[in-house]
């Protein structure tokens, strides 16, 4: 029982709507796994559901050996469960390295930084440097977030995820709309992250681009589960061609 993310028979609707009809997977710590499926399958609505922003309908979501089903979001975050948003929770007007200080403040006592001479202050500072390195957003420190470029600010994002603590990262499309240049670094954050032993899931529509760092993944079709295997065996399958391009070309 050391899985990171157990999710048992899964079923989310709305009204007489289903769209998670009956989902299951394990995850282990330190595993990268992709999320693959077409406009509609429903992994967004899982990551809402693993999330808290969903409550599934029936079926249960264990994290780090415990169940959390019915947890608020909040409380998932506290535990080590990262959801990142796109152009949502950033504090715009506060500076690149204030954001990541606040990500990292979060989870510590407020009388720890409460004086501004409290040596927990240039301590955290060190921190929040040491991962705007890691995405060499170092040189952009001291300038508003409003200022970066769509692409910085999802590396920034991920990196406030980081600072919070968290464990286990969902990203949801995380390159989508970046340049190219823009999408090496994700996919090099994305390798950080792993080689810092952090759990991801990433959905992601390339399956050339996330093989390069997932060593298995998940196919999602019509809310089920219909692949869950190697990135050579997913793209192999024949079911994967029928999902994308209908039974006639496979
Ligand atoms: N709150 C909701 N109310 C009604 N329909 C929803 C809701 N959330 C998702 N859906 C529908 O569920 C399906 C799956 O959506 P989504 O999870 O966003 O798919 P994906 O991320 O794979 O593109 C879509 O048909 C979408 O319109
Ligand atoms: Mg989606």
């Amino acid at each position: 029982m050391s899985s990171m993310l157990s999710v048992r028979d899964l079923h989310f609707g709305v009204k007489d709507l289903s769209i998670l009809n009956g989902i299951s997977f394990e995850v282990e710590p330190g595993e990268t796994v992709g999320i693959i499926g077409p406009n509609g399958s429903g992994k967004t609505t899982l990551f809402n559901c693993l999330s808290g922003f969903n409550v599934p309908s029936s079926g249960s979501v264990h994290f780090k050996g415990n169940e959390i089903t019915d947890m608020p979001p909040h409380g998932r975050s506290l535990q080590g469960l990262g959801r990142v948003f796109q152009n949502f929770g950033i504090f715009r007007e506060m500076s690149v390295l204030e954001n990541v200080i606040m990500a990292i403040e979060s989870r510590q006592s407020i009388w720890s930084t409460f004086f501004p001479w409290s040596r927990q202050n240039a301590i955290n500072r060190e921190e929040a440097m040491h991962f705007l390195k890691e995405v060499r957003l170092e040189n952009s420190a001291k300038q508003r977030a409003a200022s970066l470029s769509g692409g910085q600010m999802r590396l920034l994002e991920i990196v406030r995820t980081l600072a919070f603590g968290a464990d286990l990262f969902l990203l949801d499309e995380p390159t989508a709309g970046v340049s190219p240049k823009m999408k090496e670094d994700v996919a090099h954050l994305i390798q950080k992250l792993r080689a810092m032993k952090k759990t991801v899931l990433v959905i992601e529509h390339d399956i050339n681009f996330i093989q390069k760092f997932c060593g298995r993944i998940i196919v999602l079709d019509v809310g089920k589960l219909v692949l869950d295997d190697s990135p050579e065996r997913v793209r192999s399958s024949s079911m994967l061609k029928e999902i994308y391009f209908g039974s006639e070309a496979a």
